[in-house]
Parts: structure tokens; sequence; C-alpha cells
């Protein structure tokens, strides 16, 4: 799985507990310094930069937990920066994923 903002990485860490391959992305060097120190597989990386990063289909799950409320603020909204931010985004959800990527809240 790829986790997109992974911040402390106590998701990847528990994945990979239950042997699931993960790879975080982040764009702060700290949280990359930390979680490497663990053994997690995490890189610098934007999201602007993800779809150049890796091979379409190289990720079964595409996680996103967290970081989209950071984005769409007023002030990001007033700067037009929303929806840059969005569409980096949704690129990644559309291209990164292999077939078995869509998960219905609640089954
Ligand atoms: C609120 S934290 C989410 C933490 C984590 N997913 C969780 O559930 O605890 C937001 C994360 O998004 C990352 N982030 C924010 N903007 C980013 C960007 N443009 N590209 C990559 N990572 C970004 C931050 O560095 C941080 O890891």
């Amino acid at each position: 799985m790829l986790d997109l903002g992974y911040g402390n990485g106590r998701l990847l860490a528990r994945a990979q507990e239950r042997g699931c391959a993960g790879t975080g992305i982040t764009i702060s060097s700290s949280q990359v310094d930390a979680c490497r120190a663990e053994g997690l597989d995490v890189q610098l990386c934007a999201f602007g930069e993800a779809t150049g990063r890796f091979e379409a289909g190289t990720f079964d799950v595409v996680v996103l937990n967290g970081p989209t409320e950071h984005f769409v603020t007023e002030l990001a909204a007033a700067a037009g920066r929303d929806h840059k931010l969005c569409s980096e985004l949704f690129e990644i959800i559309e291209h990164l994923p292999g077939s078995v990527s869509a998960v219905t809240p609640g089954t």
C-alpha cells in the first residue's frame, strides 16, 4: 500500500506487522528521518511528484488518512491552492493503485 502523508508512520508500522508491504510519502524530512529509523519504507516526496515517482499499478491500495482537511482551508481556497492540491491527490488515486483498490466504506 501507499500511505499519502503518513505522519508518524503508525499505520505503516501496523500494516508491516501484519505482513503488508507499505510505502509512505511526506514532505516532512523529519518524518522521513524518524520513520526510517524505525525501519519503515518512506520517501520524501510531495503529492504532486508521486505519479512521476511510482509506476502506475504499483500499489494495491492507496491510503489518504488525514491530510486533506489541512488543504482546503479558507486561505488555500482564496489563494486558489485548494484546486491544485485536490487535483494532485485525484491524479494519484487515479493512476497509482492496482485493480483491487476500490474500497466501499462499511464493507
Ligand atoms: C495530519 S498529517 C496525517 C498523518 C497520518 N496520515 C495519520 O493518519 O496520522 C498530514 C500529513 O500530510 C503530509 N503532507 C502535507 N502536505 C503534503 C504534500 N503536499 N505532499 C506530501 N505530503 C504532505 C504531512 O507531512 C503529514 O505527514
